[in-house]
């Protein structure tokens, strides 16, 4: 079996972290042939999907005493050469967000991968369709209130209810641009007017979840299934819980609650060709479903002692 992953810089990966390397490390573990590319390689020829696709060994990174040992180096990769996708059973489009146009161009030369003959996970149609942010207002029984909008009366109106709210940018990622709004800051119109651009962009505004200081957290769905979940909780003097903004990963069960919203969620994901997603919940509300190269495995595995990479290795190897 032939794997290519379409990913950022290999030598920009931290091994220790990125769920991209447990799937590669997986996939090499079961003995299946892995090659990687960059997005900026695709290319369409004669009505086909391509890449420049170069091989790539993991060397096996063991958990010990709670710690992943990488070696140096850990990876060994070949010049490759252009081929059409459709050589592979499975192509991975994992580059971190933001979606870019670039990052969009790739999906549409994605869709020009024979379907017959090879799986695009998650399915380029199903990643344009579901912006991070937006695809989760959908399922209204899950989410806490939010709004969209680009218009600062609103924007105030909805803090001026809510006491305090949480401003989100449509495209970020990694807490990036999350900002706390409360009623009397003396900044609010100039939070506003930096995040929407002056009344051009629209963003997402939400209730101020308390919860969010106990953790928020990551579930991974598989085909629907929720298969892991880590809580990220927001270091000292921080809101954010996310694993880019300092906050510590830590070993949390999944909730009857947030298994209900998985089966909320199940149909939707594989409607799109979402197979491989996570979902960020904090105090039983679901507030993002990541689609792209959604985080945790890494985190996953090292606390709770499992392996989120071989469990995905063994679905595709039943769909192939
Ligand atoms: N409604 C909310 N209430 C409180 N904190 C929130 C809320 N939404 C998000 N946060 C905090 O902001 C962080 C980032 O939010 P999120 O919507 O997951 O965006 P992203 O991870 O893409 O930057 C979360 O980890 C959480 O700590
Ligand atoms: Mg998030």
């Amino acid at each position: 079996m032939k794997l290519a992953f379409i990913i950022d810089p290999i030598a920009k990966l931290d091994p220790a972290h990125d769920s991209s390397v447990a799937l590669m490390e997986a996939a090499g573990r079961k003995g299946y042939e892995v090659f990687i590319t960059d997005m900026n390689t695709l290319s369409v020829r004669d009505g086909k999907a391509w890449a420049l696709l170069q091989p790539i060994k993991i060397h096996p990174m063991p958990l010990i005493d709670g710690k992943w040992q990488i070696p140096n180096p850990w990876y060994e990769t070949d010049k490759g050469n252009f081929q059409p996708l459709e050589n592979m059973q499975f192509v991975w489009m994992r580059p971190d967000p933001p979606v870019t146009t670039e990052y969009l161009y790739a999906t549409y030369i994605l869709d020009y991968v024979d379907g017959r003959k090879t799986k695009v996970l998650n399915s380029p149609q199903g990643i344009r369709a579901a912006n991070e942010k937006m695809y989760a207002l959908q399922f209204t029984g899950a989410i806490p209130k939010t709004i969209v909008t680009a218009d600062k009366g609103t924007i105030r109106d909805f803090v001026a209810a809510e006491g305090k709210a949480v401003m989100k940018p449509l495209g970020g990622k990694g807490g990036e641009g999350i900002l706390f709004l409360e009623v009397g800051d003396r900044n609010l119109n100039s939070l506003i007017e930096i995040s929407t651009n002056i009344g051009k962009t629209p963003v997402m505004v939400q209730e101020y979840l308390p919860d969010a200081q106990k953790g928020d957290k990551r579930i991974i769905l598989l085909d629907g299934e929720p298969i892991g979940a880590v809580n990220r909780v927001p270091q000292s003097g921080e809101f954010r819980g996310n694993m880019a903004a300092g906050g510590s990963a830590v070993q949390v069960n999944i909730t009857d609650r947030e298994r209900e919203i998985c089966t909320q969620l199940a149909p939707v994901l594989k409607r799109d060709g979402l197979m491989f997603v996570g979902i960020d919940v904090i105090g039983g509300y679901l507030t993002e479903v990541n689609v792209t190269s959604p985080t945790g495995v890494r985190e996953i595995d090292r606390l709770d002692g499992v392996s989120l990479g071989d469990q995905v290795m063994d679905w595709l190897s039943n769909l192939d």
